[in-house]
């Protein structure tokens, strides 16, 4: 069954949202950009569509950057409460500068688009599929130079191998990888994924080595400027070796926000972040690893995309030379 945002109560990341200073200066900077290009471009003052609100902090940024209204939109009704009050609290009106509602109405129209709700995987919140729709109320411009204003514009999937983290070598019983293990519970036959925010602080936020080369599994671009709202491009199938009984694969993406400003979650991103953004990072987003079966030896693994999400299976026999 696939993933649905809950329409009661307060997600445990919510303050590692809230919390990860990087991503809200990154999503601040992206709109300063994304309002001012759109005032220079299209003479006049925007109405952004926040899909996804939360707590209110990019409808507060897009104010902060000129736009003329901001609707907000979040099936939460918590969070939209919150969202009120912060808002209010900063100064800003309801009606006047703001709307709050649970749900885009039939007949709106936008120019702006900005919406963060993403997650371990580009594909874990399922935001690709809730953005299709916006389509129909997103405003589309006829003329040079960009056809949709959208926060963000691309989020690329990377997969690559990497290996556990030093802290699993300096213990000497090797007690940390058989309770990965076991917490991962690889039983069967096929490569299990799971979520580094799931295992405990000192997994999400340690810093593993990459083995192999990350490579792109999917590319999804948002308001691009061959005039297509969403265009996604995923890979059919992608082979990577796993060489050795501590590889894993780990899942990392970057999301390009407006003109040339990310936000990522890779292993470099987390390794330059100070340690406290880290561990909001780490909590909210996390990294996604692929836990091959215990003793399954050397293989290679097969990715095949479907329904946008991404499946493996591991191919026995498969080595890369070493
Ligand atoms: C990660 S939070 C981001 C909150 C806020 N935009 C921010 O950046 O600080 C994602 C929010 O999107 C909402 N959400 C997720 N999917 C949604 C959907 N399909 N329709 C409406 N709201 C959704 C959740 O309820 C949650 O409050």
């Amino acid at each position: 069954m696939s993933w649905h945002p809950s329409t009661r109560g307060l997600s445990s990341y919510i303050l590692s949202v809230l919390a990860d200073e990087d991503r809200n200066h990154k999503f601040e900077l992206a709109l300063r950009y994304c309002v001012s290009s759109f005032r220079t471009e299209q003479g006049y003052r925007p109405h952004v569509l926040d899909f996804g609100c939360g707590a209110g902090l990019l409808t507060h940024h897009a104010l902060k950057a000129g736009a003329a209204f901001v609707t907000a939109v979040d099936c939460n009704e918590d969070v939209r409460s919150i969202a009120r009050l912060t808002l209010e609290r900063a100064g800003f009106v309801e009606g006047t500068h703001f709307a709050i509602l649970d749900r885009v109405p039939p007949d709106a129209v936008y120019d702006v688009l900005v919406s963060d709700i993403l997650g371990t995987l580009t594909t874990s919140e399922r935001a690709c599929q809730f953005w299709t729709p916006l389509e129909r109320c997103i405003k589309k411009f006829d003329f040079a130079p960009r056809p949709y204003y959208c926060v963000p514009s691309k989020l690329v999937q990377w997969a690559s191998v990497v290996r556990f983290p030093e802290m699993f070598n300096a213990d000497p019983s090797g007690g940390m990888k058989h309770a990965f293990r076991a917490s991962c519970r690889p039983q069967d036959e096929r490569v299990h994924l799971v979520s580094t925010q799931e295992l405990g602080l000192p997994l999400c936020s340690s810093v593993y080595q990459r083995v192999h080369p990350r490579v792109q599994i999917r590319v999804d671009v948002l308001g691009g400027r061959d005039g297509t709202f969403l265009h996604t491009a995923a890979a059919k199938s992608v082979d990577l070796p796993i060489e050795h009984e501590d590889d894993l694969l780990c899942f990392e993406w970057t999301a390009t926000l407006f003109d040339g400003v990310t936000v990522q979650t890779t292993l470099e991103e987390y390794a330059s972040l100070p340690p406290g953004v880290r561990a909001c990072r780490a909590t909210r987003w996390g990294l996604m690893l692929g836990v091959p079966p215990l003793g399954s030896g050397r293989f290679g693994v097969a990715f095949r995309a479907k329904d946008g999400m991404v499946r493996m299976t591991p191919k026995r026999h498969r080595v890369a030379a070493t």
